[in-house]
C-alpha cells in the first residue's frame, strides 16, 4: 500500500473513530460514502491516558471490512513496546507511538519498521518538538497533538501550529519525506490554516462524525485544507 506516496494528493483526511457511534461503527463509516482516504484509531489504556477504547480485536474486524482503506493507528498507551506486535499483526499500515510513552524511542520506531509498518511519531502539547529531530529520518509521519490526549470534542490549541511550520522546515532542509499529520479539535475552521503550515493528513472526530451528514462535513473540510494549500 502506497499510502505515502501521496503527498501531491494532500490533504488527505483521516476521520477518527473515536467519535463515531460505537453501536453504529458501520453505518458511520458507510456515511461517509468513501469521503475520506485513511482511518484513524485512537488506542488508549488508562495509563498513558485516563480513557479507554480500542483493541487489536476492533482493528482486525475494520480490517476486514475494509480492505481497502489505510489503518491509521494512534498508540496512546504506557509500555507502546508490548502492542507493536499485537496492532501490526491486525492491519495497521501505520503505527504511532508518543515519544513521552518510551525512554527507547529510536529503537521502538525500528522495530515498527521491522515489522512492515510505518513507523509514526507524536507528542503531547506541553512537548518541544525539538525533542523529535533525531529521530526524524526513522518515520513516515509525524503527528502533532493539538489537544492534550485521550478524549475528543475538545478545542484546538493554536500555540501548536508553530511546531507544524518548524516540522515543515525540517522536512525540506534535511530533505526527509514524512507526512505531518495534525490531530484534535481540527475542523473546516482550522484545516486551511493547518494545510497552509504544512499539514498533509487532518485528523477529524467530532468536526465529522459529530454531524448529521459526515459526508458533508468530511467534504467541507477537505476543501478548507484545499485553500491552505495555495501557501502564497
Ligand atoms: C484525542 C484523539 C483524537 C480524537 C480527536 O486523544 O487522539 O484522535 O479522536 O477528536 P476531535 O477531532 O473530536 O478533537
Ligand atoms: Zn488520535
Amino acid at each position: 500500500m502506497n499510502l505515502f506516496q501521496t503527498r501531491e494528493r494532500r490533504p488527505l483526511l483521516a476521520p477518527s473513530l473515536l467519535a463515531a457511534d460505537p453501536l453504529g461503527m458501520r453505518v458511520h463509516i458507510d456515511a461517509l460514502n468513501g469521503t475520506h482516504q485513511w482511518l484513524h484509531l485512537d488506542i488508549m489504556d488508562g495509563h498513558f491516558v485516563p480513557n479507554l477504547s480500542f483493541g487489536p480485536m476492533f482493528l482486525s474486524a475494520l480490517r476486514r471490512n475494509y480492505p481497502e482503506v489505510p489503518m491509521d493507528v494512534h498508540l496512546m498507551v504506557a509500555s507502546p513496546e508490548s502492542f507493536l506486535v499485537p496492532f501490526a499483526t491486525q492491519g495497521a499500515d501505520v503505527l504511532t507511538v508518543h515519544v513521552e510513552a518510551t525512554p527507547h524511542i529510536h529503537r521502538l520506531l525500528q522495530s515498527v519498521r521491522e515489522l512492515g509498518v510505518h513507523p509514526g511519531i507524536t507528542l503531547n502539547p506541553g512537548t518541544p518538538v525539538e525533542f523529535l529531530y533525531p529521530v526524524l529520518h526513522l518515520v513516515d509521519l509525524v503527528l502533532v497533538m493539538s489537544v492534550n490526549p485521550g478524549f475528543g470534542g475538545q478545542s484546538f490549541l493554536p500555540e501548536v501550529v508553530p511546531k507544524i511550520e518548524a516540522l515543515h522546515r525540517f522536512r525540506e532542509v534535511q530533505g526527509l519525506s514524512f507526512l505531518i499529520e495534525v490531530d484534535g479539535g481540527v475542523s473546516a475552521e482550522n484545516a486551511e490554516c493547518l494545510v497552509k503550515s504544512g499539514c498533509d493528513v487532518l485528523v477529524a472526530g467530532n468536526s465529522v462524525f459529530g454531524t448529521p451528514q459526515p459526508e458533508l462535513a468530511a467534504n467541507a473540510l477537505l476543501e478548507a485544507g484545499r485553500r491552505g494549500l495555495n501557501r502564497g
